[in-house]
């Protein structure tokens, strides 16, 4: 009798380590807050949270709803479905009339999800617009990159659990203790106690569940690190239809000639106004359907095409919204890129010259379908995605086409001999065994 009630007792720790370990594993797939994820996805090739676009900002909708006299959770209707809403609600069927474009349905989206994405835009500044003078292009940084990752649940989660499972163990064993009659019911340890004198009687057990729960930690959150700040398909609206395809494509402009420091610095550059009325002040478009887009341009410069054709000296920055943002704490350099590493600006980018619509950040799935371009799986400008092609692209060594890269060959194969052994062990070397997975390489 005693002897199976001890038995169980032996079997407890080895039960709950294996349930809480199990969870851990689990808890990868528990998903996290991601309303800036969807936003990016879904909503922002129309919305915006402060500036009308396509359709209108988006900024405490739910508050102008129920303030406007919706019907209570006609909103989330809405976003599954305005077709819906608008036969259901009064109110609806007033905000589908705000243009002629209609909006597309999301019936996928849960209420929870549609609050993610709405709480999310309610959280956003309203960017201040101070704009600089003189025709400098302004890369206006989209407040949507700031978004904090959903990791805190988690945290939550693990903890509550590890601290119930504590008690309850603790609790149990008293329980059982008594009733084994190994101890009196005014045996007054405490519960940090008990525990303590429990978990050194199981070292092993215990001391092994640790290192599985501290090692699953560790990989929850660098399988976190790579899906947080998703922005494949983000897709901000700009000031001026700029069409990449009737320049770089059909009129064969080189991306340089606009992008003209992606070879010489960190940053690839937005070319200023100066440089669209190089052509622009002979093709004014008139007559054509983008007549007032070139309208645009010339206010911009502050150029009056009618009568005199002089520079009137007025000039507005044009605004452009910046596509493709990393966070502050990353670094990227474009000639490192596209001139040592002699990367196509396919491989990151898509196939500009077939672009037509404004400019987004391409799924990866897209760029995988361009001929010549690495496979990768992880999403675009991720770090999974950085990290993921350092370990798969090869440097061309010593081939003298770089200098940078023939002095690291030579150091390599004069200095190091077993290194470079090793490096050409499966026939190549790749960027992350110079260097390209070190966190300070890409973190500041
Ligand atoms: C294809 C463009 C498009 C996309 C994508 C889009 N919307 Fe809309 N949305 C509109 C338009 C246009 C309106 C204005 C109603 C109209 O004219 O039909 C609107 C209206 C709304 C409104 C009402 C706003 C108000 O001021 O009353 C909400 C809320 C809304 N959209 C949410 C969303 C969410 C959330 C997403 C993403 C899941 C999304 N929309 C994606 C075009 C779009
Ligand atoms: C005639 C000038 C011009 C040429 C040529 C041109 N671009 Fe652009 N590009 C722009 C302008 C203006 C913008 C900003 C507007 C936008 O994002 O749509 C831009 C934006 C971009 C962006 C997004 C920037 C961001 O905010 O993240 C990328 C990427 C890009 N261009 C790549 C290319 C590539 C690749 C080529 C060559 C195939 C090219 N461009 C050729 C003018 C040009
Ligand atoms: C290895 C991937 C990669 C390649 C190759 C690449 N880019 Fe980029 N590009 C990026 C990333 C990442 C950013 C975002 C940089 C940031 O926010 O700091 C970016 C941003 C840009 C921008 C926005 C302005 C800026 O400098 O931040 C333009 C324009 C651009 N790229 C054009 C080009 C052109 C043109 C080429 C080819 C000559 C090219 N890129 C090649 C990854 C790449
Ligand atoms: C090297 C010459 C050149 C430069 C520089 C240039 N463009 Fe153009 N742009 C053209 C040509 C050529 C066309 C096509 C005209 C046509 O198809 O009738 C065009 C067409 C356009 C169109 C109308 C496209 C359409 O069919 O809808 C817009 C908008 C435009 N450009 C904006 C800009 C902006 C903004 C800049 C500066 C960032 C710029 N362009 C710089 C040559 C240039
Ligand atoms: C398509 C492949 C590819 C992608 C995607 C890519 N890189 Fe690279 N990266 C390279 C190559 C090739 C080099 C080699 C150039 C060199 O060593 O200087 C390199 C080098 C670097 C270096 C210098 C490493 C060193 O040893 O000096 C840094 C930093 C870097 N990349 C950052 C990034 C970041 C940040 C991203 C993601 C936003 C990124 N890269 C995405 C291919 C890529
Ligand atoms: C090849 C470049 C590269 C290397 C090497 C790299 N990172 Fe990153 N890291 C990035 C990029 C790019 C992001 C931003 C990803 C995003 O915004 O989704 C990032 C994001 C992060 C974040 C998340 C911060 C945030 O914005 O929420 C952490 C933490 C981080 N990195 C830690 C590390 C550590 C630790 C290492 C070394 C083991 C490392 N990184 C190596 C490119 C790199």
């Amino acid at each position: 009798m005693k002897i199976s009630n001890i038995q169980k007792i032996k079997r407890m720790p080895s039960k709950f380590i294996f349930v809480f370990s199990l969870l851990v594993f689990l808890s990868p797939s528990i998903s996290f807050a991601d309303g800036g994820g969807n936003f990016k996805a879904k909503c922002s090739s129309c919305h915006q949270p402060h500036k009308n676009g396509t359709g209108p900002k988006l900024f405490q909708a739910r508050q102008k709803w129920s303030t406007g006299g919706a019907k209570e959770g006609s909103i989330y209707q809405w976003v599954n479905n305005w077709q819906t809403a608008a036969a259901n609600d009064p109110y609806a069927a007033g905000v589908s009339k705000w243009s002629a474009t209609a909006m597309n349905a999301f019936p996928e989206l849960s209420k929870v999800q549609i609050d993610e994405i709405l709480d999310w835009v309610d959280a956003q500044p309203d960017p201040a617009t101070a704009g600089p003078a003189n025709g400098a292009p302004v890369v206006d940084v989209d407040p949507a990159s700031s978004e904090e990752g959903g990791n805190t649940w988690l945290w939550i989660i693990l903890s509550t659990m590890f601290i119930i499972i504590i008690l309850s163990v603790g609790g149990v064993r008293r329980q059982l203790k008594i009733s084994t009659g190994e101890s009196t019911p005014n045996d007054n340890l405490t519960y940090t106690e008990e525990f303590k004198a429990w978990a050194w009687k199981y070292r092993l057990p215990v001391g092994l569940g640790t290192l599985v729960i501290f090692l699953s930690l560790i990989v929850t959150l660098f399988q976190g690190l790579g899906r947080i700040n998703v922005v494949e398909n983000y897709q901000p609206s700009q000031p001026i239809a700029f069409p990449h395809d009737k320049h770089a494509g059909v009129n064969g402009i080189d991306c340089k000639y606009c992008h003209n420091s992606v070879t010489k610095s960190k940053s690839a550059g937005i070319p200023t106004v100066n440089v669209c009325m190089n052509c622009h002040k002979q093709i004014n478009g008139e007559g054509k359907p983008y007549a007032a887009e070139v309208k645009k341009i010339y206010s911009a410069a502050g150029y009056d095409p009618t009568g005199s054709g002089k520079y009137t000296g007025n000039t507005k920055p044009i605004l452009w919204n910046k596509v493709h943002v990393l966070p502050d704490h990353v670094y990227f350099n474009h000639s490192q890129h596209v001139v040592v590493g002699g990367i196509d600006c396919k491989q990151c980018h898509g196939d500009m010259t077939k672009m037509s619509e404004a400019v987004k950040v391409q799924p990866v799935e897209e760029l995988n379908k361009i001929e010549g371009n690495i496979k990768l799986s992880k999403p675009t400008l991720t770090m999974g995605w950085c990290i993921e092609c350092h370990g798969a692209k090869e440097v061309s060594l010593g081939d003298g086409k770089n200098g940078y890269y023939d002095e690291i060959h030579r150091r390599l194969r004069d200095n190091d001999k077993s290194l470079y052994k090793k490096y050409l062990k499966d026939g190549k070397v790749t960027v992350s065994e110079l260097g390209g997975w070190e966190c300070a390489k890409c973190h500041y």
